[in-house]
């Protein structure tokens, strides 16, 4: 019988470090030694990992709390290689991925455990060639998806997913969802609302952008720059109803209009803060008087993320991707996430 491959004892990873006095961090390649395989952890030969409005926050030294010195990104797509002792949930050769916050298993967000198990932010995280993983955290990968593809879903895809259809109220045939701009996370929220049979309805700064979209199958959009009052155009596309659930990824500088579009009774999303806060409006009497529920949405359980892959494969979603980088690409990639021209997920592909 031939013998097993031996096991890595290292791994070359990406670290986002601060060397100097500027907050803008160095990403920078590096070797180091695997920790010990804890019994029940997995580890994963990592084959694809991509990147998130996040992973520029982290590398501009913009995220509150970040690690000065850590491997970014949490989002993976690999093989398992080896068990712990006492994993019984998977085997060799399973394709998987994990969530982003690692302690957050099921049910609700513990009110701490987030900064201690962020990856990619607080704790290193999966752009390395393998790595060391609590199994509780892993979930299984939709088989139709390539690696690079099923890389995309492990924070704005969940984050969407629980949006829509993971809280206390589902979106269903009938509804109209509003999207803030045509990042990733509106993208997987479109899709998803799509597939339950609502309505979209996108804006977006960009004709350019909106003319992709459009090859995507969207036909309803507000270009947010050119139209500032885009809530009263939402508006006239919704026959003066206003849209049932929101996904709101711009904070305070784009609530006052969210709340202005939303239908009475309707759900906004809280996912973001990508808009500058431009409020003076106090945003309370406008709240009340559209009855509409404002809920917090951070990402979401590991039993979320198996749920919502079960949901990918039975409906045979595809994530949109933009770019693949390979493993000795990865400045360029965070190059490019700062360019004002992409759609879809950004990837990096690990031999
Ligand atoms: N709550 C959570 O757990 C969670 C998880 C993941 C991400 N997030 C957050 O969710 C947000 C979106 O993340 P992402 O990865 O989808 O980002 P992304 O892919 O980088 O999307 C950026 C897009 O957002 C749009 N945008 C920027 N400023 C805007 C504004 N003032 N008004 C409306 N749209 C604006 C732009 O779309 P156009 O070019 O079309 O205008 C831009 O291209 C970020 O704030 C991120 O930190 C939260």
């Amino acid at each position: 019988m031939p013998s097993a491959a031996p096991l890595p004892t290292t791994s070359r990873q990406w670290r986002a470090i601060q060397t100097g006095d500027v907050k803008l961090r160095d990403i920078l390649l590096s070797e180091q030694a695997l920790p010990p395989l804890g019994s029940t952890d997995v580890l994963i030969r990592v084959r694809a990992v991509s990147l998130n409005h996040t992973e520029k926050l982290v590398s501009e030294g913009n995220f509150p709390g970040s690690s000065l010195d850590v491997v970014p990104c949490s989002d993976l797509a690999g093989d398992i290689i080896a068990l712990g002792q006492d994993v019984s949930s998977f085997k060799t050769g399973d394709r998987v991925s994990a969530g982003r916050l690692l302690g957050f298993v099921e049910g609700t967000l513990g009110d701490t455990t987030f900064r201690n198990t962020g990856t990619g932010i607080y704790i290193d995280g999966v752009l390395s060639e393998y790595k060391v993983l609590p199994a509780e955290s892993v979930v299984t990968v939709p088989d139709h998806l390539t690696y690079e593809e099923a890389c995309t879903l492990s924070c704005v895809a969940i984050t969407a997913y629980n949006a829509l259809l993971g809280g206390p109220k589902h979106v269903e045939k009938g509804d109209t969802v509003l999207v803030l701009g045509s990042g990733n996370l509106s993208l997987f929220a479109a899709q998803f609302a799509t597939t339950m049979g609502a309505d979209v309805i996108f804006t977006s700064s960009s004709d350019e952008k909106i003319a992709q979209l459009k090859d995507l199958g969207y036909e309803k959009f507000v270009n947010w720059k050119t139209t500032p009052e885009w809530d009263k155009e939402v508006h006239k596309l919704t026959n003066g109803r206003g849209v049932s659930h929101i996904i709101e990824n711009g904070g305070m500088g784009t609530l006052g209009k969210s709340i202005s579009a939303i239908s009475m009774g309707g759900w906004i999303h809280v996912v973001g803060f990508l808009a500058e806060n431009t409020t003076d409006v106090d945003l309370t009497y406008q709240a009340i008087m559209k009855t509409c529920i404002i809920r917090g949405v951070f990402v979401g359980p590991t039993t979320m993320f198996q749920e919502m892959n079960d949901f990918i494969s039975e409906r045979q979603l595809r994530p949109v991707l933009d770019k693949v980088f390979d493993f000795d690409q990865v400045p360029q990639a965070y190059a490019y996430l700062s360019s004002s021209e992409r759609l879809g997920k950004i990837v990096i592909r690990i031999p």
